[in-house]
């Protein structure tokens, strides 16, 4: 059964209260009544009706909904026009003056909270290290001190290629602190992955560790980054952190060890009041071009937009430990590991290395050790624990655990139980979180800390509030309830980006042309009668590997780089542990012939060009690759050989070309593989 089919069945087969108390709701084991006054005491939920009075108020009147919730924040300066919308560019609190680095730290040193743990941290190895609020204040203005002396300032930009060590978000407060633009550049990035991002942004700066750990090895981070140096003209310095304690070669006078910098540091960087429509950061992510895209997010807009969603969600108190297993190097880590936590003063777990290092009940043990009560991953990680068995998780008491949550891929309903009984004990509810880089932070997900509404499995819930969300066809019009579609969002909210660095029509044309007046989010989703939102994944060109986001243009001109590959299409083939795997079609230049050698050399060759997340599962070498008349590849019938379905199910899927075109490129490929 397709996917689509699964959840139309599913749905069809649900029961339904739509008011109530908080349940879940699951057409194998019934409707079972979540009391989340017990598991979560003194909470006070929104009742429904406040959840509907707020979602309709903020649609009513956005700019007094924001700027209420904006007040929640401190300011150096109050905005002076809540929302500037010059379609399809947004200002959020014009003339409103903040700082992000003040509001994670600063302001929990003046209260209380400055002996509260702030930070954690698990290295792979099972060395650890504790943060105070007070420690990582002080670290913030040391790490700022020793970029401004080396010449950086407001609105200068900073590559940072680090490993998940406590250095990455001091980092990027001690940015947020002078006004200069951090790009986080995941660590499992290649050289020339590495090298493009600093380009694009005309990074000043690179800051980087001798190695990480990852499965009990060490990942030679100084290596790439001094590949990356070399090209990438803009960069003049660098800054090492010591992590691993390896034998690494330093330049002189362009690379600098950190303690050596820390040495000479001031103690005290005064916070930069920084326009609320002042980058705090770049982050790079994949779109339908080969080129991903510098999405740029707002310091004002974005701020005010995690914090509010993020206590909606995450019903955050001062008693939580919350850990969220992503890597800062994804919007993830940003907005939920970084500022939204750090805003509310959370106490955060982070982690440095592998899921299942040494043993499959790494992660199990963290949560035991620190007590955590709010875990948030995705999918693909619970399927992969899934698949080892719930015996890991069973060794260790996880009682501490209140909440749970997912992102970055449909969570299907089977992996959503196994969760939500083997790691939640059939007491925690569970936020499947839809969102994405480009908006900042979340969008659709059940919110426990307003909304006490049912959950169905797989169902990413209802939008928060100031969030306005639609089921469009191609040409823009809502879709009936239940009915697949495009999701789209209505109108502008305080945490979507401000732009794509340098490039203001690829911004215009991705996401506000291809549905006249609507933001497109190049996902497919159903609503269903309740108003429930089923996200069904990507719609665009973009694959969804371990929820890592990869374009199949990025993949393809990776592929074509190499000396022997002509041409080549990359399709995404599902998975269950992954949800999707990249497989590839190649065809061979004059001289090169097929081999199985050829096939490990191209694999290698992906991994150096972008990194190890681009690594294909599958290539075919081919002599002809299907294409419709007008010259567009038949990409559903690439995808149906790699998937081994039948021709039957991809021609009448494929518009772009004949019945019989489809059948005829279908049978000539199954012959060529
Ligand atoms: O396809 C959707 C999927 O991830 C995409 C965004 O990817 P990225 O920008 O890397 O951000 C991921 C983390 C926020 C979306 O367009 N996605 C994200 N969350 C969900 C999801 N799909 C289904 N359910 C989700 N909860």
């Amino acid at each position: 059964m397709g996917r689509l089919a699964a959840l139309l069945w599913f749905l069809a087969r649900e029961a339904r209260p739509s008011v109530g108390p908080p349940c879940v709701v699951d057409s194998e084991i019934g409707i079972r009544t979540l009391d989340w006054s017990v598991s979560m005491s003194e909470r006070s939920y929104w009742p429904l009706k406040k959840y509907q009075d707020t979602y309709d108020r903020s649609l009513a009147d956005p700019e007094g909904f924001w700027a209420d919730e904006a007040r929640k924040l401190e300011w150096f300066r109050t905005w002076d026009r809540v929302l500037e919308w010059a379609p399809p560019f947004a200002r959020w609190f014009v003339g409103g003056q903040l700082n992000a680095s003040y509001l994670c730290v600063d302001r929990h040193v003046r209260s209380w909270r400055k002996s509260k743990v702030a930070i954690y941290w698990e290295g792979e190895p099972g060395d650890s290290r504790v943060l105070s609020y007070s420690t990582l204040y002080r670290e913030v203005n040391r790490y700022a001190s020793v970029l401004k002396r080396l010449g950086i300032g407001k609105g200068d930009a900073v590559a940072l290629y680090l490993p998940m060590i406590p250095e990455l978000p001091i980092f990027m407060l001690a940015c947020a602190r002078i006004g200069a633009v951090h790009t986080v550049v995941f660590s499992g990035f290649s050289a020339q992955a590495l090298a493009d991002r600093m380009n694009d942004v005309k990074a000043k700066l690179l800051v980087t560790a001798d190695g990480g750990y990852r499965r009990g090895r060490v990942l030679e981070l100084k290596a790439i980054a001094d590949e990356a140096m070399g090209l990438a003209a803009s960069a003049e310095r660098s800054i090492v952190v010591r992590r691993v304690g390896s034998d690494i070669p330093m330049r002189q006078g362009r690379d600098f060890f950190l303690h050596d910098l820390l040495a000479r540091a001031d103690l005290r960087v005064e916070p930069e009041p920084l326009e609320a429509t002042h980058p705090l950061y770049i982050l790079y992510t994949s779109g339908t071009t080969g080129k991903p895209k510098g999405i740029v997010h707002s310091t004002g807009g974005y701020l005010v937009f995690n914090c509010s969603t993020y206590r909606w969600v995450f019903d955050i108190r001062d008693d939580s430990v919350y850990w969220c297993t992503a890597d800062v190097g994804w919007v993830t880590g940003h907005s939920s590991i970084v500022y939204a936590p750090l805003m509310h003063g959370a106490s955060l777990v982070m982690y440095e290395g592998a899921p299942d290092y040494p043993r499959l009940d790494r992660w199990w043990d963290i949560v035991e050790k620190y007590g955590v009560t709010v875990l948030y991953t995705s999918p693909t990680a619970i399927r992969m624990f899934m698949g080892h068995g719930e015996q890991w998780p069973a060794l260790h008491d996880l009682s501490s655990l209140e909440l749970l949550g997912s992102v970055g891929e449909p969570i299907n309903p089977e992996a959503w139980r196994w969760y939500y009984e083997h790691i939640g004990g059939e007491r925690c509810p569970i936020v499947d979180t839809w969102w994405q880089t480009e908006t900042g932070g979340f969008m659709i997900s059940p919110a426990p800390g307003i909304q006490p509404l049912p959950l169905k499995p797989g169902s990413a819930g209802l939008p928060l509030p100031g969030v306005d969300p639609v089921v469009v066809d191609d040409e823009g019009n809502e879709v009936p309830r239940g009915e697949k579609g495009l999701l789209a969002i209505r109108r502008p909210w305080p945490g979507m980006l401000i732009g794509i660095h340098n490039n203001p029509e690829r911004y215009r044309k991705a996401y506000w042309e291809r549905l006249p007046g609507l933001y497109y989010t190049g996902d497919y989703a159903i609503r269903d009668e309740e108003g429930y939102f089923w996200l069904l994944g990507r719609a665009d060109e973009v694959l969804k590997v371990a929820g890592h986001r990869l374009g199949t243009l990025e993949l393809e001109n990776a592929a074509v780089s190499h000396p022997a590959v002509a041409e080549a299409a990359a399709v995404a083939r599902s998975d269950p542990v992954k949800g999707e795997t990249i497989v590839l079609f190649a065809i061979l230049g004059e001289g090169h012939g097929p081999s199985e050698q050829l096939k490990d050399e191209l694999r290698a060759h992906m991994r150096r060009v972008v990194g190890a997340i681009a690594t294909p599962e599958g290539i075919y070498f081919v002599t002809k690759l299907p294409k419709t008349s007008s010259g567009k590849i038949m990409r559903r019938v690439l995808a149906a050989v790699a998937a081994g379905a039948d021709v039957g199910d991809v021609s009448t899927l494929e518009d772009e070309a004949s019945v019989e075109e489809v059948r005829r490129a279908y049978e000539q490929l199954k012959k060529a593989v």
